[in-house]
């Protein structure tokens, strides 16, 4: 049998990574697709020569674009590739446009669908990510789940309970493989960063994308800025506005490009705090015991909150919550969700395999 995986974005990456891996391991055939839904060098290739990822077999060179324009380039060229390759299983990972677009093609050419990364729910309608994530539950075949809450949300909105496996978390297969290449003070020395230092990502579009909605955003970060000093590896997407926001002018405030994998998580190792809006953030930290501070009204990762060292937090509540997070740092250490072990991946191929040798 044939399984096609498809990738695009950053946080596809190092989730495809140890599933390919473990495939490989078992003798399976395997394609990689991306379809160039990120393109800039540190936004996708750093990860392939980081990571251990075979070379994309297919790029679609899809590129940046309105969500309809960018979904529809996928869908056409992908219809093309899977019509030609005829695979016995499409793999998607996480949330992103890529990961629709795939199912979307599979599942009306009656291909069989796996999803690394079902059943998450923000139940914010706002988020693309959430339409992404609810459609792509509904058309596949074998739901891949990171933790029991998904599991739950699967079993109520009416998914057989045979098509959904609690694997565990391949983001967290790759950080474990990855420690031993992560320099808690190469960047930061690079970078000029004193010892204590937090570390800040900001993307969704809820946060970037409204200069109404990025002010009480930056001033906060300011006030920690006043106590702390701060570097942000800048996504692409809110680079311009955050420039225009007056957030680096700030003295001890550091921008810098989006970082490879090693560089960003070495940063976040050594840092004092994580202050950030992205969903594998939430989940790396938690791991690495490194107090995190989302900004965002929910999460659909909440046992990066129950088990790891994640809160949820507004602007107003921004530096008081820094500041006891910080001061609790050490009772959350060491805590991390069932199954976050470095074997999903393992976990992923051998369901895999018995799913196609069933068919
Ligand atoms: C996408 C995902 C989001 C994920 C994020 C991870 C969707 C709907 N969103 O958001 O869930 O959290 O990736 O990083 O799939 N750009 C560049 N260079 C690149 C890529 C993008 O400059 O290599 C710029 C372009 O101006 C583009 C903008 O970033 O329009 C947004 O890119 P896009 O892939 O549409 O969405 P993200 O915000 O990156
Ligand atoms: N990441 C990175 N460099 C950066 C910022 C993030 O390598 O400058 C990594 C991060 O550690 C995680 C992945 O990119 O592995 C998460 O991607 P992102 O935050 O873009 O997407 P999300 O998880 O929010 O969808």
């Amino acid at each position: 049998p044939l399984v096609l995986h498809i990738t695009g974005a950053r946080p596809n990456f190092p989730k495809a990574a140890p599933v390919m891996d473990a495939l490989a391991a078992r003798g399976m055939r395997q394609l990689l697709v991306h379809t160039g839904q990120h393109y800039d060098d540190n936004m996708s290739a750093v990860f392939f020569r980081e990571l251990g990822l075979p070379h994309p077999d297919v790029n679609l060179g899809v590129g940046s674009g309105s969500h309809a324009a960018q979904t529809a380039a996928m869908m056409t060229a992908l219809e093309e590739v899977m019509l030609a390759e005829r695979p016995d299983l499409v793999m998607v990972y996480g949330d992103v446009n890529s990961t629709l677009a795939a199912s979307l093609v599979a599942a009306k050419l009656g291909i069989a669908i796996a999803h690394v990364e079902a059943g998450l729910r923000s139940f914010d309608w706002t988020m693309p990510e959430e339409i992404n994530r609810v459609v792509t539950d509904r058309l596949c075949d074998l739901l891949l789940a990171t933790s029991a809450d998904a599991i739950a949300h699967l079993a109520s909105e009416g998914v057989a309970a045979d098509r959904i496996h609690l694997v565990g978390n391949p983001m967290i297969d790759t950080l474990l493989r990855q420690l031993p290449h992560l320099d808690a003070r190469a960047k930061a020395d690079e970078l000029g960063l004193p010892e204590h230092y937090g570390v800040v990502t900001l993307h969704r579009p809820g946060n970037v994308d409204d200069p109404a909605a990025l002010a009480p955003l930056v001033a906060a970060l300011r006030d920690v800025a006043d106590e702390l000093d701060l570097v942000l590896p800048v996504h692409p997407r809110g680079r311009a506005r955050l420039e225009a926001s007056g957030l680096f002018e700030h003295p001890r405030v550091t921008a810098t490009d989006p970082l490879g994998y090693r560089d960003f998580l070495g940063l976040v190792r050594g840092s004092a705090a994580v202050i950030t809006d992205s969903g594998g953030v939430q989940e790396e930290t938690t791991v690495l015991g490194v107090p995190c501070l989302t900004l965002r009204p929910n999460t659909e990762r909440p046992v990066t909150i129950t088990h790891g060292t994640n809160r949820l937090v507004t602007p107003e509540s921004l530096l008081a919550a820094y500041r006891e997070a910080v001061a609790a740092r050490a009772e959350r250490e060491g805590a991390v969700p069932p199954l976050w072990d470095g074997r999903a991946g393992e976990r992923i191929a051998d369901v895999t395999v018995g799913f196609l040798a069933a068919r």
